[in-house]
């Protein structure tokens, strides 16, 4: 495993590199005036509205709203990760990449890892056979339902009551390694003691069959409920799925993976005869989880709780997996019934009912337009207007194929227009011409901006509680002080007033922040978050007109036929 890419090196990196070149090297680039103009390679276009700011080091598209920099362009328009991407960016440069660790001490440290966990794993199933206590343990996975070969098949074992159990059954195995694999724990007097005490433990194993952590449950109704592995260098819940690797050795081929909350969920519907289910580890599921599953398996049934903040999850799901849906993967929701988990549910009404329950579950891109539709009339013109505005930019992150054809078609049924339309853009959003506008719209805009900081600053939980998209596009506001808040409160969800005064002390917008936390706010918790709502809205469409607008002024300022003939073409589309 290589090391971590030092931050500095990408800031210093893009310094480097020039964006032209890079794009230049993808797409046809043709210069007019001080920028660079192209087709669009993130969207469907016969007239150049891709346009690359060299001063800048930016690209924009006028017609779809892409923008970024080199190092984004290389991860959509050759759909690389960040890692291949710097490497790529680098290998332009004609630069190595340094990394923070060399990889062969890291391959000698995950084998020693990897041999504390293992051993730890047989310590914990031989206390579950001998141990004192072991018959109060399986009293326990009995009145949840499991047998004997479902435990053995898992791997379940017992950590037991007291300190230094496993510590001292490991002694051989140096103490240095035993917390680096977290089976130990060292606290600030430097004393090292067991992890998981007098917990049930499930091996977590990687798709090699190795066990990299472990979960461990409380017998009764203790605190914390589970205790999972820290972080360790061979052991990232963002990558692993409890569960896969059993899954694989239960079944020849795996035509559906199913994917829920726990551990208990994955053993329950082993017991009942479905060893096809995995769980993320207590994170949601990130792309990683994705690309790990359809390699499982061309099919992939995420269950959520039937509540809101199932359905929140489910749609962070869904969007996160839209970029992995290639040729041949099926991806679908289903929603559990209210107080329900999958252990609790197979287990009252069995495996051919909950099968039936995964044959209902509604399919990504049903699930995208009904997410998207909520509060549209897509009777009406304006409705499908918004629809095919909301829905386009999902789309165009599935991977180009069938599905994305597919999802296309079904939108321009459901917004009753043609696929060809609905790429060309047909029905772009509609900015209102300079004329109609009261307010210049900088001063609009900030002061939007200003009220939004007001709102945010006493009420930062606000931000977690916007939808998904509109989060993602405040947080990618740039360098504004809105922007930078944003994306400090969605880096520090716990972040409150005072740290975030503290946090920005000494750094530019300190006083406007201060001036602004200062403001009283009139409206009380469910009208301000009304108010929330709306300016929130209102400042997305302004930035998204004066962007528009500002390109549209690059395009008239460089004066030649070519660019005014654009210039009048895109005005016409954003009047
Ligand atoms: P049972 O009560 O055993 O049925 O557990 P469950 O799987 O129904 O638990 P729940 O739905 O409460 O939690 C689902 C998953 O969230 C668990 O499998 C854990 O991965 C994680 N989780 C739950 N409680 C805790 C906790 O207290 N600490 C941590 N770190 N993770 C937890
Ligand atoms: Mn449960």
């Amino acid at each position: 495993m290589a090391g971590r890419i030092p931050q500095s090196f990408i800031n210093d990196l893009l310094t480097r590199i020039d964006i032209v070149d890079v794009i230049d090297a993808r797409v046809t680039l043709r210069k007019t005036g001080r920028n660079f103009q192209a087709l669009c390679p993130f969207h469907d276009e016969k007239t150049a509205s891709f346009s690359v700011n060299p001063e800048k080091q930016f690209y924009y598209c006028f017609g779809c709203g892409a923008t970024g920099t080199a190092l984004t362009f290389l991860m959509e328009h050759d759909r690389l990760d960040f890692v291949a991407a710097v490497e790529t960016l680098a290998s332009i440069a004609g630069v190595e990449v340094p990394r923070e660790r060399g990889a062969r001490t890291d391959d000698e440290l995950h084998g020693r890892l990897l041999k504390a966990l293992e051993e730890a794993n047989k310590y914990f199933r031989k206390m579950l056979r001998q141990h004192a206590e072991a018959p109060r343990v399986v009293d326990y996975l009995k009145s949840r339902g499991l047998t004997g070969v479902v435990a053995r098949d898992f791997g379940i074992g017992f950590a037991p009551p007291g300190w230094d159990g496993l510590k001292t059954a490991l002694a051989s195995i140096g103490e240095a390694d035993l917390v680096a694999a977290g089976l130990l724990v060292k606290n600030e007097q430097g004393r090292t003691y067991d992890r998981f005490r007098d917990r049930v433990t499930f091996p977590i194993r990687n798709s090699r069959g190795r066990v990299i952590g472990f979960g461990g449950r409380v017998l009764g109704n203790e605190q914390p409920k589970y205790l999972n592995s820290p972080e360790t260098e061979v052991f990232h819940k963002g990558r692993e799925l409890y569960g896969l690797y059993e899954a694989r050795m239960a079944l020849r081929r795996i035509d559906c993976l199913l994917v829920v909350e726990g551990y208990m969920d994955v053993v329950a519907l082993a017991q009942a005869g479905l060893p096809n289910a995995v769980a993320t580890l207590g994170t949601a599921s990130g792309v990683a989880h994705f690309e790990k599953l359809f390699r499982g398996a061309p099919e992939v049934v995420c269950c959520f709780d039937g509540d809101n903040a199932g359905r929140e999850a489910a749609w962070k799901a869904l969007t996160v997996a839209l970029p992995t849906l290639t040729a041949g993967h099926q991806l679908a929701f289903m929603f559990l019934p209210d107080g329900e988990d999958p252990d609790s549910l197979v287990r009252k009404e069995g495996k051919a009912r909950f099968l039936e329950r995964m044959g209902g579950a509604i399919s990504a891109a049903e699930y995208l337009f009904q997410g998207l539709g909520r509060g549209l009339d897509l009777n009406s013109l304006d409705g499908q207007a918004r629809l095919a505005d909301l829905a386009l930019p999902y789309i165009r992150t599935i991977p180009d194929g069938v599905l994305r054809e597919m999802t296309m078609e079904r939108l321009a049924t459901i917004t009753k227009t043609s696929p060809e339309a609905l790429k060309r853009g047909a029905k772009m959003s509609r900015a209102p011409s300079p004329g109609r506008r009261a307010i210049p719209e900088g001063r609009g805009t900030s002061r939007l901006s200003e009220r939004l900081l007001t709102i945010l600053l006493k009420h930062p939980e606000f931000l977690a509680k916007l939808d998904d998209h509109r989060r993602a596009r405040l947080i990618g506001l740039g360098d504004t002080l809105l922007g930078r808040v944003v994306r400090h409160l969605a880096e520090q969800p716990e972040a409150d007033l005072a740290s975030l005064l503290g946090y920005w002390a000494g750094q530019q917008g300190h006083e406007t922040l201060v001036e602004l936390a200062d403001r009283p706010l009139v409206l009380k918790d469910e009208a301000l978050a009304g108010e929330f709502d709306d300016a929130v809205t209102q400042c997305l469409s302004a930035v998204e007109r004066a962007n528009r607008r500002a390109f549209l002024e690059v395009l008239r300022e460089e004066g030649s036929a070519e660019a005014l003939a654009q210039y009048w073409q895109l005005k016409q589309k954003a009047d």
